[in-house]
């Protein structure tokens, strides 16, 4: 994990390159082997490439007016540095260097790729010769020269370091007075990373790191694509979307959005047992930016850690987030100091206040704001961002998640008023366990109240009801005409435990079977709309099918695969499960169209004319949630407060599973056997039957702990 090799063959020459980044570095390692397969002699040439980014990806897309006379490179002993502003404001550069001596090298893209030519036929390469160009303006670029011969069956080794450095302000040139990087400090990192024996030792820690993060829970169950995913790539997965939250890839053009809060709360349902202390770090910048009035910046930039409106605000869900991630680290680690912590509100020095008053105020924020039902108001919109009740936008190129033409007083949502019945009985069980039962009581009275309110005026019949628009009109009726019925509502009421024993759970699991669920996933609602809904928003915007108009979302089919389970329902939960797994799908990769390893948002509903094709694979919410499914509650797998619970909701047909499972620092080993065709639970631990479905934890000094699940 952590690295990629492409490689190929082609006219008897085997070519290899391993990427990766050592851990905690600034540099990228492309290492190439080449591989004369022939029977004669090869003479070769390679040719490296990089196109240089001016450091300010918007500014660099757009500003060429200015940024054509910019550039700047350096070449010194073979290495380019590229130092574009260098001499100006900036003290950081880039570099690229070659282990070979070079035939030539070139940094002038133009110059390299040649007139009225693309990188698919740089005249460089083909002339077979760099033209050791200097980039003056234009568009700098690094490319280096190496000639190799090659002996019949002989194997070569290039290595190329990719990197960039900072030097301190006072030592920026050398000589002092002069306009040339200082290169002092950064020509031993060079000159490390160059060596073969570092970058083998480099990768080997990158390795057994890996090794490490996915073997803290590690599963061998009958079916490969659940081993597969959860072993390897949904563990993986819930990484890159911690570290990277919605910003950089293919989707997403990393310079519109910074850290969402709601998503990078969600992110730690997947991420926080890794490596729990970037999770802390995450949990306590993200409260930082909270406001006093509980409210939170939908995102915060990572760099300087400040939220800002730009891409909107008064998401009324997004407070409830940090509840919810601070519950699911604290369940993890048991790490309570975590609530003393003292931080800010909207990261202003003197208001520091301990967490756990953070998490108060996002309830009390929920409460602040009801309406006429005494449902939440859903201010600009909740979890999905595109039912946008107050937005009323008429103007083209009018930013959804921006714009508001209604005072916000009528709309409400039935989804977060689940997700307050949840996050007030999580912030409940904090109180309770730190002794503070008042709070508790208040938490708990309040979770009551509004489950009440939601069978009052969230019920329709059949399912829960999505929310009430600005004419205080039903959204996700049987009232309605279109999108009658919806997935958030029925997902995140069951979660927060409502209509568990009054059957209307289970109605609302059998109208999304009945109604929303397709082969390829459940959709998000039904019908899709035909149309654009001025009182909808962006929801409507989107052609039927697609996105959050009636696509497949990925990320909330988990909350009613847990739902199932949480109904008992180990068939009908896995069997969603494996609608949308990845790996399961690679059968029909022609018509799903991602990675078979990796998540989508969203898939095509059954109104798209792609019905089936996954869209926007990586940074989505989806990785944690369905880790999350998969190994607490199907394969049952679960920390709580007082030890790991085992109580496995697996589908009939299997008979058993085993887990790896490293909590709290001891290694349980858990052999699953199912006796009956049910699935209640008895556990035997190092060789004792005990009460219940919870170990306790062991005493101190015990780091192994053997665990036996019979289920019945
Ligand atoms: C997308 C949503 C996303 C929102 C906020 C919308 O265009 O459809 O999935 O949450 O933008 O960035
Ligand atoms: C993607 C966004 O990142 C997430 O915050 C949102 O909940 C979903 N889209 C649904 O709109």
């Amino acid at each position: 994990m952590g690295y990629s090799i492409i490689g190929s063959t082609f006219n008897k020459i085997k070519a290899e390159t391993l990427y990766f980044v050592p851990l905690g570095e600034n540099l990228e390692i492309w290492q190439m082997s080449v591989t004369n397969l022939s029977k004669k002699l090869r003479k070769l040439s390679m040719f490296s490439s990089i196109e240089f980014c001016l450091w300010d990806a918007q500014d660099d897309a757009t500003n060429f007016q200015r940024n054509f006379s910019t550039g700047q490179v350096e070449i010194e002993n073979g290495v380019i540095y590229h130092k574009t502003e260098y001499r100006e404001r900036r003290d950081h550069f880039a570099y690229f260097a070659c282990s070979e001596k070079l035939a030539g090298y070139d940094t002038q893209r133009d110059v390299f790729l040649g007139a009225y030519r693309s990188w698919n036929t740089p005249l460089a390469v083909e002339r077979g010769r760099s033209f050791n160009s200097i980039a003056h303006g234009w568009a700098p670029i690094g490319s280096h020269h190496v000639k190799l011969n090659l002996k019949a069956g002989e194997t070569r080794v290039v290595t190329f370091v990719l990197g960039y450095h900072e030097n301190p302000k006072d030592k920026k040139f050398d000589p002092p007075d002069s306009q040339i990087i200082n290169k002092r400090s950064v020509r031993p990192v060079i000159k490390k990373y160059l060596n073969p024996v570092t970058v083998q030792a480099a990768f080997d820690s990158l390795r057994s790191y890996w090794e490490k993060v996915l073997g803290l829970y590690q599963v061998q169950t009958p079916d490969k694509h659940t081993n597969r995913m959860v072993n390897i790539w949904n563990a993986y997965q819930c990484m890159a979307t911690f570290n990277m939250s919605r910003s950089a890839s293919f989707y997403e053009s990393g310079i519109g959005r910074g850290l969402g809060f709601r998503d990078s709360n969600q992110d730690l349902l997947g991420f926080v047992q890794m490596v729990p202390e970037r999770a802390r770090e995450r949990i306590l910048d993200l409260a930082s930016t909270q406001l006093e009035t509980g409210g939170a910046y939908h995102q915060y930039q990572p760099l300087t850690k400040r939220g800002n409106n730009d891409i909107g605000g008064d998401f009324n869900d997004d407070p409830l987030w940090l509840i919810v991630g601070v519950a699911a680290y604290l369940k993890e680690t048991g790490d309570w100091s975590i609530l003393d912590a003292s931080v800010p509100y909207d990261n202003k020095s003197g208001s520091e206040k301990p967490l756990y008053e953070h998490l108060e105020r996002s309830l009390k924020y929920t409460l602040d704001r009801l309406g006429p039902h005494k449902l939440p108001l859903i201010g600009r919109a909740d979890w999905n961002d595109c039912l946008n009740l107050n937005c009323f936008s008429d103007t083209p190129g009018q930013s959804f998640q921006t714009t508001t033409n209604k005072d916000g007083k009528v709309a409400e949502s039935v989804f977060i008023a689940g997700m307050f019945v949840l996050a007030a009985h999580e912030l409940a069980d904090i109180a309770e366990r730190r002794g503070l039962n008042t709070d508790a009581n208040n938490y708990r009275q309040a979770a009551d109240q509004m489950d009440k309110t939601v069978h009052t005026h969230g019920w329709d019949g059949e399912w829960f009801i999505r929310a009430y628009d600005d004419f205080g009109k039903k959204v996700g009726s049987k009232e309605c005409e279109e999108g009658k019925i919806f997935i958030e509502p029925q997902g995140f009421c069951i979660l927060a435990g409502i209509g568990l024993e009054d059957g209307l759970a289970q109605k609302a699991l059998d109208s999304v079977n009945k109604i929303l669920a397709t082969k390829h996933g459940i959709m998000l609602q039904q019908p899709a709309y035909s149309k654009y809904y001025l009182n909808l928003g962006e929801i409507s915007s989107y052609p039927p099918g697609y996105k959050e108009n009636a696509g497949i979302f990925c990320h909330n089919n988990p909350w009613i695969i847990i739902s199932e389970a949480m109904m008992g329902n180990g068939d009908r939960a896995f069997d969603y499960y494996l609608r949308i797994n990845p790996s399961a799908r690679e059968k029909i990769g022609t018509l799903h169209r991602c990675e078979p390893y990796v998540y989508a948002q969203m898939i095509a509903g059954k109104d798209a004319p792609t019905h089936g094709e996954a869209k926007n694979s990586w940074l989505t919410g989806t990785a944690a949630w369905n880790y999350f499914a998969i190994t607490q509650f199907i394969l049952g797998v679960r920390p709580t407060y007082k030890g790991l619970m085992v109580a496995p909701i697996i589908p009939a047909k299997w008979n058993g599973f085993s887990v790896s499972r490293i909590f709290q620092g001891v290694h349980y080993t858990i052999s699953v056997k199912r006796e009956g065709k049910g699935n209640t639970v008895r556990l035997i631990v190092d060789g004792r039957a005990i009460e219940g479905n919870i170990i306790p934890k062991p005493p101190s000094g015990i780091t192994h702990v053997a665990v036996q699940a019979l289920l019945s």
